[in-house]
């Protein structure tokens, strides 16, 4: 499928974000995850459970259902799923069989997410999520919001393109985050045992007056570092920190500070993609209002984000893909990252 070559749409045997932990609670929700409708809620205990939303009686949803303990109702004939999937409760009979049971996902909680494993769940191991240093949560210094959870009318691979190729930012968030430095500046990248590092350094920068640039003090030049890693198939994060510039900067190497952006991007289909994002900064850590003020910054563009990625998905969609692709220089790690998502796809398929 468009723009990997391969028919399936995506690779099964990986941990995906499926919820924010905040969402799953003792109320019951669906949400769609690689085409499969799931129900979510948490026991009593606190443990997070993601089932099939179809009943597997007669394929009402579990969702409308209702929680009762750790069991689910469900609201059509009033059978009743506990946390592992397995029917213990039909009414009008006592006996019940073994086969009634409703397949349950692995789920881990890590960051402030919740991850589920589609595919086969022998091969679920917990190791394989990014590791939690990455999202500096228990790092000294730096503090970590919640952002929120987008529905997209767009494939999944248009935004990891786009997160792959950030010259983007000197033209699409030319108001609120990129300068054409940063268009114009070159991106290396290397692929690491557990996912691909990009970087690349905006020397001497203007900055002082864009919105992100007044929220952190910054004053004259600075020199930007842009630090990312994509751990395939899901997350990347992308890091910029900022300094007043060695070259002609007001107090040259002076941090003004940095944050990552978490950016959770998982298939609801294969043509629409849920995207949960959310931040950790280093500056002003005890500003709960800062959260709040970033959440809106941050909010600006993703959403820059989005209309180019359903932009993109109407024209492939229906107009079809007749007008060939130009790629550039710059899109070196974007066409690597391609071709990391089609081996996943295919090492699936043995
Ligand atoms: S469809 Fe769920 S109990 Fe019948
Ligand atoms: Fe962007």
């Amino acid at each position: 499928m468009y723009p990997l070559q391969t028919e399936r749409p995506y690779a099964l045997n990986q941990w995906y974000v499926a919820a924010w932990s905040h969402e799953v609670g003792r109320t019951i929700f669906e949400r769609k995850i690689l085409g499969q409708s799931l129900v979510f809620y948490r026991t009593q205990a606190g443990k997070p459970i993601a089932m099939d939303n179809a009943c597997p009686h007669r394929r009402y949803a579990l969702s409308n259902g209702r929680l009762e303990g750790d069991d689910i109702e469900c609201a059509y004939h009033g059978f009743k799923f506990n946390g592992n999937g397995k029917c213990v409760h039909v009414p009008q009979q006592d006996k019940i069989p073994a086969a009634f049971v409703t397949r349950t996902y692995p789920l881990v909680e890590c960051w402030q997410w919740v991850w589920i494993w589609m595919g086969d769940p022998d091969k679920a191991d917990p190791s394989l999520i990014p590791d939690s240093k990455w999202f500096k949560d228990k790092e000294p210094g730096w503090r970590g919001f919640a952002g929120a959870v987008d529905l997209l009318k767009a494939r999944y691979m248009l935004l990891h393109e786009n997160l792959l190729d950030l010259s983007h930012l000197g033209f699409l968030h030319a108001r609120n985050i990129g300068t054409p430095r940063v268009a114009q500046s070159a991106v290396e990248f290397e692929v690491r045992s557990d996912h691909m590092a990009l970087w690349r350094n905006v020397n001497s920068d203007e900055f002082e007056n864009q919105p992100l640039g007044k929220l952190m003090g910054v004053k004259g030049l600075v020199d930007r570092v842009m630090e990312q890693q994509f751990f395939a198939p899901n997350l990347h994060i992308t890091g910029p920190a900022f300094y007043s510039a060695r070259e002609g900067g007001v107090n040259p190497g002076q941090s003004f500070g940095a944050f990552r952006v978490f950016h959770g991007i998982t298939p609801e289909t294969p043509t629409t993609t849920h995207y949960f994002w959310g931040c950790s900064r280093n500056f002003e850590i005890e500003d709960n209002e800062l959260d709040n003020i970033m959440r809106k910054f941050l909010r600006g563009v993703v959403d820059e984000d989005i209309e180019a990625s359903e932009t993109i998905e109407r024209l492939i969609t229906t107009g079809g893909t007749l007008v060939p692709e130009i790629s550039a220089i710059s899109d070196g790690a974007g066409l690597r990252g391609r071709r990391i998502m089609q081996s996943l796809i295919e090492k699936d398929l043995g």
